[in-house]
């Protein structure tokens, strides 16, 4: 072949791969600009100097942002995370330690999660790590609040619409002694089917929670998609691969914090019921699942008995 062909096709294999790719990052931009988030045209942000809220996941992503936010109107933030050294959710005795650090809450802003890859991975107190982290810590949380007899006016979870997507059984959780969430076979376990099913651990919680603490609003609130360092435990070629998309693609947290914010701070969201479910400030169901008070009341019973039985109740 002449070396002009030898030229064209190259150009030709070029164009194949490179296309594709080229026409992706423009359609990626449509798609965040139009999933950016349309909250409603006017609302009232409270004045929060004087009062204190108390912040989990502060320290990254959409909870980083929200708390600036937060800050912005006045308030004084109590933030707790391991980067910070102050709270290991999948840790117990910490949860125990942080909250002792607290005397005064009017808000509870419940951001941290994390997605565990290894499957099988425990807590120091021998429960599934995920589920440690997003779930049982974060009702030890409020437990430890609720015995020291504060009582905040909102409580705010941030969730995720995948919780729609969980598998929760009390009955397996406390059988497996918080090790596994439900009977699904292990080939078709991933770490993003095991993190929604914590979230709709999250989802169940404020459904109890709105009976227990009943001159609380307790809300539960999904930010979309967004770029955070949430996927920071997958391996080297996934964040490598996804990474133009979801710099192109998804929600920045200070976009995604709008939403969590007015679930925090608006007049207009304290006129909601407790209970409610926001996505950019609009009010959503959640699952039929999340939603079942039964069910719900039996998870929070079977986590509290996990909790006590390690001694941290
Ligand atoms: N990103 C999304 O697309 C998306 C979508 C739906 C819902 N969400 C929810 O949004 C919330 C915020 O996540 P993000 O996307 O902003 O992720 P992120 O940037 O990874 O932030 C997670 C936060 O959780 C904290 N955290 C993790 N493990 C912890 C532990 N054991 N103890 C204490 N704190 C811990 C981290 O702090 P340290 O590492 O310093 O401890 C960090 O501040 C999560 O509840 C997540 O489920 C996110």
């Amino acid at each position: 072949m002449s070396s002009r062909g030898r030229t064209a096709i190259r150009r030709l294999g070029l164009a194949v791969v490179g296309l594709p790719p080229l026409l992706a990052l423009p359609a990626a931009a449509i798609y965040r600009e139009k999933h950016r988030p349309k909250l409603p045209k006017e609302y009232t942000l409270q004045d929060l100097r004087g009062k204190t809220v108390v912040a989990t996941g502060a320290s990254s992503g959409i909870g980083r942002a929200t708390v600036s936010k937060l800050r912005d109107l006045g308030a004084n933030v109590q933030s707790g995370s391991r980067s910070e050294g102050n709270l290991d959710l999948a840790d117990l005795s910490s949860v125990k330690e942080f909250v002792k650090s607290i005397e005064k809450c009017d808000v509870v802003l419940a951001c941290a999660a994390e997605i565990c890859t290894k499957k099988g991975e425990t807590s120091v107190d021998g429960f599934d790590k995920t589920f440690a982290t997003n779930h049982i810590g974060l009702q030890a949380l409020l437990v430890e609040i609720e015995k020291k007899n504060i009582h905040p006016s909102r409580v705010v979870i941030v969730g995720s619409k995948l919780e729609r997507n969980g598998l929760v059984d009390p009955d397996i959780v406390k059988k497996e002694n918080g090790t596994r969430l439900n009977d699904r076979p292990d080939e078709q376990y991933t770490a993003v089917k095991h993190y929604s099913d914590t979230k709709l651990c999250n989802q169940m919680l404020t459904t109890s929670l709105v009976e227990r603490w009943p001159e609380t609003k307790v809300f539960s609130v999904s930010p979309g998609m967004v770029d955070t360092d949430l996927w920071r435990n997958f391996p080297a070629w996934f964040q490598i691969l996804t990474w133009p998309v979801r710099k192109v693609a998804l929600r920045t947290s200070e976009d995604a914090a709008l939403g969590v914010l007015y679930a925090c701070a608006s007049e207009e969201a304290g006129e909601q019921k407790s209970g409610t479910f926001f996505v950019d400030g609009s009010v959503e169901l959640a699952s039929e699942d999340s939603r079942d008070a039964e069910k719900a009341g039996r998870l929070w019973k079977v986590v509290e008995d996990l909790i006590r039985e390690r001694g941290q109740m």
